[in-house]
């Protein structure tokens, strides 16, 4: 059971019964977008349905797989993939008795009361990566609690342009929260030389990120005289707690990397993102005042561009690809495409020379590789058709203003087969 469920602004859900991952998921952001709250049932649990209230259930997906026994008095939609229409939900909700309170302001005052009936006068620590989940869960903490919510912010050097400052002085700025900011960047670089194994890289990002926060922790514990540190924020969305198979168990985002505090340092979770999709959370956000450049980031991954350096990751290595990835971003934003494409990954390829010709001169420098991709949830993905003209202005603007980069080239892989990241 969610830790906040006795303070819901939604009644009875709309179960949507899973006949068809992505589908189920589908429709209930459907539901939810109407201002009926919903959750999602796997099929082999539908039997719970008969000791639950439910305002309503969808059979979604493949009907062959549905074995639901009519509960009286529960409106029933079936909902297969091909065949559904818009039109069908709309008048299925429109059938149903339930208040439509699922709203971004409801779901806030409901987390307020219940982080601060939970917390009481203890503290609480969150760690911030820079990206949409830990920033709007830390927002929402410091909304409920204030001065009791402190953050720390790793920078592990690995983020692209501008990151670090719209953590320390924008969001900050926002909300109003506590922050520590550990600068780790030699620390990771150390840990980082010689290493090009893209595993091994992970192993070693994830491995100073423990220290750091750790570190950073011990030290928040440490200073907070007669008010314990008991509890961490986690950014956990409803999808990890849907994949993770069982909605009571903790779900600890590995990327998050604090999943692997030690034993005399372990706190209780708070998960205040538990119930939402990314679009949620996105307007949650939103509503909190978290700064656009934040809330609407597109996905990055934790070990940052660490991975996106097809070779040794160095200081140099880095700056140069910072300013090839900060002109990509910036012409994509220019031309309007930032919620159309998932992730645009820009990827040195470090450890390849090729030939370039500046005046009479021939140059080695380096290729990047663009990879746009449009994706609904990472597990798929097809790559972006991006205009040509776009792709001209990128390459020779890169081409021109990064002087080690002398080419530049476009993925055009789907995933599958290709990954999104390159490592
Ligand atoms: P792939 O490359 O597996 O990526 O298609 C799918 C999504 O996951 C992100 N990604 C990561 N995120 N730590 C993260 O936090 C990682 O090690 C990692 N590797 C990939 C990737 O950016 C994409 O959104």
């Amino acid at each position: 059971m969610s830790s906040t469920s006795h303070q819901h602004p939604a009644s009875a859900p709309v179960y949507v019964v899973d006949l068809d991952a992505g589908h189920a998921q589908f429709l209930a952001r459907q539901v939810r977008a109407a201002g009926i709250y919903s959750e999602i049932l796997p099929r082999t649990r539908t039997g719970e349905l008969a000791d639950r209230a439910a305002a309503g259930v969808i059979l979604a997906g493949d009907q062959s797989l549905a074995s639901v026994e009519p509960l009286p008095g529960v409106p029933v939609l079936r909902a297969p993939r091909e065949t559904w229409r818009e039109e069908d939900l709309a008048a299925f909700l429109g059938g149903l008795d339930v208040p439509r309170t699922w709203t971004p302001e409801a779901i806030i005052d409901a987390q307020v009361a219940a982080i601060r009936e939970r917390v009481g006068t203890d503290r609480v620590i969150c760690g911030l990566s820079g990206g949409v989940d830990s920033s709007v869960a830390a927002a929402l903490v410091q909304r409920a609690i204030g001065d009791q919510l402190h953050c720390v912010f790793v920078d592990h050097g690995l983020l692209r342009e501008g990151e670090v400052e719209q953590v320390r002085r924008d969001f900050v700025a926002a909300t109003g929260v506590n922050l520590t900011v550990v600068d780790a960047t030699d620390q990771f670089l150390a840990a980082l030389a010689g290493v090009s194994d893209p595993e091994a890289k992970r192993k070693a990002i994830g491995r100073e990120f423990i220290r750091s926060f750790e570190a950073a922790a011990r030290g928040l514990v440490a200073e907070a005289a007669g008010a314990p540190v008991r509890f961490l924020v986690q950014g956990t969305l409803y999808p990890d707690v849907i994949e993770s198979g069982a909605d009571g168990a903790t779900n600890i985002k590995s990327h998050h990397n604090v999943g692997g505090l030690p034993d005399d340092l372990q706190f209780e979770l708070i998960e205040p993102l538990r119930e939402l999709f990314k679009d949620e959370v996105r307007e949650v956000g939103e509503a909190l005042g978290v700064p656009e450049s934040i809330v609407w980031r597109q996905p990055f991954p934790g070990p940052g561009l660490g991975i996106r350096i097809v070779g040794e990751v160095t200081a140099e290595r880095l700056a140069i690809l910072r300013r090839a990835d900060a002109i990509v971003r910036e012409e994509l934003s220019a031309a309007g495409l930032d919620r159309q494409i998932w992730q645009c990954p820009v990827v040195l390829l470090a450890d390849v020379h090729s030939v370039g010709v500046l005046g009479e001169e021939r140059t080695y420098g380096h290729p990047v590789v663009l990879r746009p991709v449009e994706s609904e949830d990472a597990m798929s993905a097809q790559w972006s058709r991006l205009p040509h003209e776009l792709l001209a202005q990128i390459s020779q603007r890169i081409t021109a203003e990064v002087r080690e980069i002398n080419r530049v080239v476009l993925d055009v892989t789907n995933k599958p087969p290709g990954t999104i990241e390159w490592e």
